[in-house]
């Protein structure tokens, strides 16, 4: 279970959000929808660590404060955030760090020690979400197009098995067929393994294949109205302007 409490983040000298409080089950699914600027993106950033981000108040994986900690000992908690932006890092080929990624996963329900079985799990989960092998052989995220980096951070998510999942505008870029396969690969593993998933949407469509339990409502750094998948299905209608 991941829990909020209270949570205020100041970023150079601003307040972006200014108490929030909200908890994700294990096995749920928890969107958060809210207009540009609502601080969506810095909730994410707070949670896993960001060193800019100030915080005060409580974040909590399965009952354990993790305030103090460091973003990388977060994510050795088993926190996994998809970027909304994934950062390129020229030199690292894609296929060097999802094996380092994968030999850092104590825990891993696979346990492939051997490089060659490796790639063959690697070029197997690639072929599922429509990925284009060749990609795997270059530098990450480099040049890569807005699509290929959303289903890379899918990707990486896979070989990360992780307890708690923040997708953060993983939908943004992807065509329709590609926004189904990785909806419903999200799904699908967050209903095997009992993964709490928090997914940052502007749009109902993921909603779709990725069903919410609760959706919540940021405006101004707070909340401002939860609801159910209903409440996504209202804004794409109405927009936010009659719904909050
Ligand atoms: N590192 C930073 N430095 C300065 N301002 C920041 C920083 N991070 C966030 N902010 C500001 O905080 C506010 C909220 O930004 P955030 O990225 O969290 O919004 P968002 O809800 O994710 O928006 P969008 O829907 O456009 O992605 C914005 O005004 C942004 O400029
Ligand atoms: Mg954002």
């Amino acid at each position: 279970m991941m829990e909020i409490n209270d949570l205020v983040v100041n970023v150079e000298g601003k307040t972006i959000l200014n108490g929030v409080n909200l908890s994700v089950l294990a096995g749920e699914v928890v969107a958060i929808m809210g207009p540009n600027c609502s601080g969506k993106s810095t909730l994410a950033y707070a949670v896993a660590g960001h060193p800019k981000y100030q915080t005060s108040g409580i974040i909590k994986l399965n009952g354990k404060k993790i305030d103090d900690k460091s973003p990388d000992e977060r994510a050795k908690l088993g926190l996994f955030l998809a970027n909304q932006y994934p950062v390129a890092v020229s030199g690292l080929s894609v296929n060097s760090f999802l094996w380092q990624m994968h030999k850092k996963v104590k825990s891993s329900q696979l346990r492939v020690t051997n490089l060659v079985e490796f790639r063959k799990y690697i070029n197997e989960l690639a072929v599922s979400l429509n990925l284009n092998l060749d990609l795997l052989k270059r530098s990450l995220n480099d040049g890569f197009s807005g699509g290929e980096k959303k289903k890379l951070e899918i990707l990486q998510m896979l070989v990360f098995e992780p307890k708690y999942i923040i997708l953060d505008e993983i939908d943004s870029g992807l065509d329709v067929d590609a926004l189904k396969v990785i909806a419903k690969t999200v799904a699908k593993t967050a209903i095997k393994n009992k993964i709490g998933v928090l997914v940052i949407t502007h749009y109902n469509r993921i909603l779709k294949y990725l069903k919410a339990d609760k959706v919540i409502i940021l405006e101004k750094g707070k909340i401002v109205k939860t609801g159910t998948g209903k409440l996504a299905q209202d804004i794409e209608v109405s927009g936010y302007k009659n719904e909050i």
